[in-house]
């Protein structure tokens, strides 16, 4: 579904992604690990053109993208949503009109359609009756779910997650986490969900590629990287301060890690 060969990207002559290459299969779902700064967003950004690679392939659904015009590339883009970090709710709207703006603005469906999805898209979510709400009223969780729904809505074949549960309690990621595993068994999506917790990680992972110096040298199922000796991996999923992974690097699951 989504295929990444020798991809490039450097920002001021500092390489970040540096010859990667990464498959996902149709309806699987790739966690992708590795410390912050190593080019997780920047790989997402390239999958949807928001960012262009200075070399290399990315094809999805079999479709090269990284030579595509915007508006050859605006038809891709109609069938991957990103899950953004924060949720990136426009808080002048309220839920409904967040969570229909893509369907309004770029698809030609009539007022029924849109209603429909939107209601679908929030039940998907399990949020029912919340359209007239604004965002400054919804939790943390809920605005994580609204702006999933946002992404359903436009009924995606591909979902692209980074962070999903950065700055949620550990309830709301649970409930995340079985909101993702249901897309994927209900929807048949192919996602690629970018986080820094391992134990999300092995919930929703049907594989695992960990990102290292531009580069991904690690890929495989729960079990092979749980059980990985290859001391990066190794020191990360313990995330231990000691290991192939420098001290001058030392920004592990974004907590800083003092000197000796
Ligand atoms: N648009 C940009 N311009 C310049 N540098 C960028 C840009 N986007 C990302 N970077 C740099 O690329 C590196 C990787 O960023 P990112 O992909 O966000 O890391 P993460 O793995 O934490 O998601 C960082 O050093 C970041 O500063
Ligand atoms: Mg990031």
């Amino acid at each position: 579904m989504i295929e990444i060969r020798n991809l490039y990207k450097a920002f001021n002559g500092k390489k970040i992604l540096n010859g990667l290459n990464l498959t996902v299969r149709r309806g699987e779902t790739k966690v992708i690990i590795g410390r912050s700064g190593v080019g997780k967003s920047v790989l997402l950004k390239n999958i949807v053109g928001l960012i262009r690679p200075d070399a290399g392939s990315i094809k999805v659904n079999g479709v090269e993208v990284t030579n595509l015009e915007e508006r050859e590339y605006n038809k891709i883009r109609m069938e991957i949503g990103l899950v953004f970090q924060g949720g990136a709710l426009f808080d002048s709207m309220n839920v409904g009109e967040n969570v229909a703006f893509v369907l309004n603005e770029f698809m030609d469906l009539d007022k029924k359609t849109v209603d429909d999805r939107v209601a679908d898209a929030l039940a998907l979510v399990g949020l029912k009756d919340v359209q007239d709400l604004m965002p400054s009223q919804l939790s943390g969780g809920m605005r994580k779910r609204v702006s999933l729904a946002r992404v359903l809505c436009m009924e995606p074949q591909i979902i692209l997650y980074d962070e999903p549960t950065s700055e949620v309690d550990p309830i709301t990621a649970a409930a995340l986490n079985n909101l993702i595993i249901e897309m994927r068994d209900k929807l048949k999506v192919t996602s690629i969900v970018v986080t820094h917790d391992m134990n999300m990680a092995y919930k929703v992972a049907d594989s695992i590629a960990m990102f290292y110096h531009g580069q991904v040298i690690a890929d495989g199922s729960v079990d092979e990287i749980r059980n990985s000796k290859h001391p990066v991996v190794y020191q990360f999923i313990h995330g231990e301060a000691h290991g192939p992974i420098t001290e001058d690097e030392s920004l592990v699951f974004g907590h800083i890690i003092q000197k000796k």
